[in-house]
């Protein structure tokens, strides 16, 4: 019995460790950025259609281009070429643009 209370405690310590933030890769807090902004629009994994037919597959996305190209274009809070269409424009701080090309580099690698 105390030997199971102190396997719940080290789940429990675990748990308190990869809480949000601190544990997480950039990759993967860039996963839950794109997941918030981009998902609507873009397909943002490894398979699958995007939502919005007419926005590429962030995956394609990240084979298309430098990820340092996307990464100067995501500072400079402008998309190239969504100028006149559906996708808003976004700007990031430095450190979110450092998890959103994490991200799409993990999806050029083919692990997200
Ligand atoms: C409201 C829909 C919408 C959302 C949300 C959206 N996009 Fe897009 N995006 C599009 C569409 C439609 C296109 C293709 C047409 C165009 O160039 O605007 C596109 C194109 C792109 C391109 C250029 C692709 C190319 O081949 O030139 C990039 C890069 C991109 N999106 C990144 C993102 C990222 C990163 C996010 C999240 C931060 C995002 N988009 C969110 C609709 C969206």
């Amino acid at each position: 019995m105390i030997y199971r209370i102190a396997l719940i405690a080290l789940a429990a310590a675990n748990l308190a460790l990869s809480g949000p933030a601190l544990a997480q890769s950039a990759a993967q807090r860039g996963g839950a950025l794109v997941k918030q902004h981009c998902a609507a629009c873009h397909a943002i994994g490894a398979s699958g259609e995007s939502p919005n037919a007419k926005a590429p597959p962030l995956r394609e996305i990240a084979r298309k281009y430098k990820v340092e190209d996307l990464e100067e274009a995501f500072a400079e809070g402008v998309m190239v070429s969504h100028q006149a269409t559906e996708m808003p424009p976004f700007t990031f701080d430095p450190p979110q643009i450092g998890e959103l090309t994490a991200y799409l580099r993990s999806l050029k690698a083919g692990n997200p």
